[in-house]
């Protein structure tokens, strides 16, 4: 590893915890160059920017960025943190681990999520004391370009098909096109694209989870689904993300910044260090990624564990032995 440009965010809340331990991690497994910068509350307080231009621009320009999380100006910082990458999809696997308690132990999915527009796309409006709106927007080259991404990933998962999970009986012309676009991609690629509505997903993923394994989904959509799996596997402490662009990435556990446990020592870095797994093979490092999260993996069944997973270890001891174990 040949001192590559790592951008640390650690932002707000936890994210001063948890950002400080994947560095350590990273640090441990490989020789990189990290610049720190700012963004989030603490920042946009002091300069009235949530995202200072001059992290804009060193994210744009890294070969990787990890973040952790903003409070209130969340939005503010991890929509343009995308398109500062061109990310086009946000990859977030959800899977429960052997030794954690979890309502679906058989739980195993990836959200490949549309990361640049639906709902999320900032086109709200207040039209009167009574009246607001928001323009839901969907282009058939953004969902082709995720339904691209999609062939490939199952191609090198080694698995024939993607679930697409949409509302088109109700919102026929935005996730009509859609679905029309993410199954069409598939068609001609020759991969299994099995649609479900979204609304049913929810609840046959709480069911049988295992009749599912990658699911694309628009923006809204995966955010809130993998939320949803999120708890089927034993909490947020434990889901990473890449914001996968065409030459660069941002890496960002899935939770916030949680103001109720923040500033005690006791965040789960779990999802963060997945994030920092996530990363590294971004760079091409697959078998550091691949250690990494073997280690995560020993740790979390063998303990010791933060007190979301029902331990009473702090985020330092966690990380010292997922150090440990590499
Ligand atoms: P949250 O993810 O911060 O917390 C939800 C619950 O999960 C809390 O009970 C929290 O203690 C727990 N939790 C989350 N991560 C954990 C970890 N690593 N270890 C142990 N427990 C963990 O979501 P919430 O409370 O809805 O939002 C709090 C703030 O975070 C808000 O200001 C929100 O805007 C912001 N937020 C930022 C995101 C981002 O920067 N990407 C994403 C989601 C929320
Ligand atoms: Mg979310």
């Amino acid at each position: 590893m040949a001192g590559e440009e790592i951008v640390v965010i650690p932002g707000d809340g936890i994210g001063t915890e948890v950002v400080p331990a994947a560095r350590r991690v990273l640090d441990h497994v490989g020789e990189f160059e990290f610049v720190e910068a700012d963004a989030g509350d603490a920042v946009a307080e002091e300069t009235g920017e949530a995202l200072p231009a001059e992290t804009y621009d060193r994210v744009a320009s890294a070969d990787a960025t990890l973040f952790g999380a903003a409070g209130e100006t969340a939005a503010d910082v991890i929509l343009p943190l995308r398109e500062a990458v061109d990310s086009f999809v946000n990859v977030r696997p959800a899977r429960a681990y052997p030794g954690v308690d979890a309502v679906r132990p058989e739980t195993d999915l990836v959200f490949l999520r549309e990361n640049t527009e639906g709902v999320y796309s900032g086109h709200e409006d207040r039209l009167s004391e009574d009246l607001s709106t928001l323009t839901r927007v969907v282009t058939t080259s953004a969902s082709e370009r995720l339904a691209e991404f999609a062939c490939e990933f199952v191609a090198e998962r080694g698995t024939g098909g993607f679930h697409v999970a949409h509302k088109a009986n109700v919102m026929r012309e935005t996730d009509g096109r859609f679905r029309d676009a993410v199954v069409g991609v598939a068609d001609e690629r020759g991969v299994a694209a099995e649609e479900v509505l979204m609304d049913a997903f929810a609840t046959k993923v709480c069911l049988d989870p295992a009749q599912f394994d990658v699911v694309v989904c628009p923006n809204l959509a995966g955010d809130v689904l993998s939320d949803l799996a999120a708890g089927l596997v034993g909490g947020l402490g434990l889901l990473p993300s890449a914001n996968v662009g065409p030459d660069r990435g941002v890496f960002e556990p899935v939770h916030g910044t949680a103001p109720d446990i923040a500033g005690e020592g006791v965040a789960n870095p779990a999802a963060t260090i997945l994030s920092a797994a996530m990363l590294l093979e971004s760079l091409g490092y697959d078998a550091a990624g691949e250690s990494v999260r073997e280690a995560v993996e020993v740790v979390l069944s063998e303990g010791p564990r933060t007190p979301d997973l029902g331990g009473d270890a702090g985020t330092d001891e966690v990380t010292d032995a997922v150090l440990a174990r590499l």
